[in-house]
């Protein structure tokens, strides 16, 4: 084990999504968006529940602003939602919904709190989604207009800007795999809508830099480190699949010019995509910042019955979390090196990372989460050993500060650092992962085993 510091200045924070925690899903003038829609579709969401009111952060939020206060942690990352400020096909903008984030900033601000916003976090306006949503070439002048009225607003106290989380999840789960909103299962209209978000995406960070030529722009990307199952060249290639239809799908055409080779019939799929004359030059972009999303861990085989990427995962040795997800702190590590490796040293954040238990309070009223507590270690552990090796890491976010409608599986998996009672008037309560950070916090110190793979 190697004892170390964390470098001066870095940023300690944690996260949540606006759908996942605000509720008031109707309230000031906003709109509906497709999560409202789809977690009142019977069936969707595991345990029958919405984001109706959820942890009703929109009116408790000067108590979870005190709450990061309380734990030591200097940043905040919470998305915007779009329905609030854009809730109807007539573009309107609805002051009331500016008016909340405009009074989040201040609370967060008032404690010393640096605001991290995310301006999409997959709650899409229903309206765009019945103008054919993320399928559609409208979105890319609508997610600008939308981030430029955001960033005219918040830019004069928000520094740091994400604009999209995920967008391979929001594009896999909602379009091709049916699991998120807004439901579909189409994986060729998934793919060609991959296409559109990457050159909305672009056009959404030229509107924010537009709006905010001195902020700092990146996004959360959800990478997950892929490891090969076996040394048979035919894994490594797979697993180079793998990595690239998660992670490099949604960074190459902005960073590099080209799609990275995804599928075993990589033209067939290209030519399926609707690219169009002068698309590839409208998606170059340049980010300030990338954002991880970090969790667990691929294992992959090749194997021909895979589908288009001739791909399959199998099950790792590592414990498991309540979600299922395999505990391999290494992996953290592993893809850290990679991206700064691919990407040209960028400087980086980890946006998301964290755990599911079923957490609640003991005979003390206390929440002892020893699994999680051990989880954030080994990850904290091994992002700080990827710091020594040279990475230019600038911060880490749990998820999440609260536990919080967890999408499809509702409020079963709790991922917080701070436990919310759902069936307790929301009641909050600090579980000992929570205090766990506040002592990292103040001390700035991680050991980690710097021979793990
Ligand atoms: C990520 C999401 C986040 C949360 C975690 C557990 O994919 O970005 O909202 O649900 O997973």
């Amino acid at each position: 084990m190697r004892r170390t510091r964390l470098p001066a200045g870095f940023v300690l924070g944690a996260a949540t999504a606006a759908y996942q925690v605000e509720g008031a899903w109707d309230e000031d003038g906003k709109g509906e968006s497709i999560w409202d829609r789809f977690a009142h579709t019977p069936g969707a969401i595991a345990d029958g529940s919405t984001g109706d009111v959820a942890c009703d952060e929109y009116h408790r939020y000067p108590e979870d602003a005190a709450l990061l206060r309380e734990l030591g942690l200097g940043a905040y990352r919470f998305s915007v939602s779009w329905p609030r400020i854009v809730p109807a096909a007539d573009g309107r903008v609805n002051r009331a919904g500016l008016d909340h984030y405009d009074r989040l900033v201040d609370e967060l601000l008032g404690h010393g709190i640096t605001p991290y916003p995310t301006l999409f976090h997959w709650d899409l306006p229903q309206w765009v989604q019945d103008a054919g949503g993320w399928a559609d070439r409208s979105v890319i002048g609508r997610l600008a207009a939308y981030a430029d009225t955001v960033v005219r607003v918040l830019g004069d106290r928000v520094a740091t800007w994400t604009v999209l989380n995920e967008p391979q999840i929001f594009v896999v789960l909602g379009y091709a795999a049916g699991i998120h909103a807004p439901g579909l299962r189409d994986p060729a209209l998934a793919l060609r809508a991959s296409h559109v978000v990457n050159l909305a995406h672009a056009e959404a960070v030229r509107a924010v830099r537009a709006a905010a030529p001195a902020a700092r722009i990146g996004s959360a990307f959800k990478v997950e480190a892929a490891y090969p199952a076996t040394d048979d060249p035919r894994d490594g290639a797979a697993a180079e699949r793998h990595h690239a239809l998660v992670a490099g799908w949604f960074l190459d055409p902005l960073l590099r010019g080209r799609y990275p080779v995804a599928y075993v019939d990589q033209e067939a799929a290209i030519a399926s995509m609707d690219i169009r004359p002068g698309d590839m030059e409208a998606m170059a972009t340049r980010f300030d910042f990338l954002g991880l999303n970090v969790y667990s861990r691929a294992i992959v085989a090749h194997d021909d019955a895979g589908g288009p990427s001739a791909i399959r995962r199998l099950a790792g040795p590592g414990p498991r979390t309540a979600i299922g997800w395999e505990v391999w702190p290494a992996a953290l590590h592993r893809i850290v090196r990679r991206i700064d490796r691919d990407y040209g040293h960028p400087p980086i954040y980890i946006t998301e990372n964290g755990c599911a238990a079923r957490d609640g309070p003991g005979p003390d009223g206390r929440i002892h989460d020893a699994d999680r507590v051990a989880y954030l270690h080994g990850h904290i552990g091994q992002l700080a050993r990827a710091i020594d090796d040279g990475c230019d890491v600038r911060g880490y976010f749990a998820w999440s500060l609260l536990d919080n409608f967890e999408w499809a599986e509702g409020y079963g998996q709790r991922f917080g650092v701070v436990w919310c009672g759902f069936d307790d008037g929301g009641r909050r309560i600090v579980k000992d992962s929570g205090w766990w950070l506040r002592d990292l916090a103040a001390s700035g110190e991680i050991d980690y085993d710097d021979s793990l793979a």
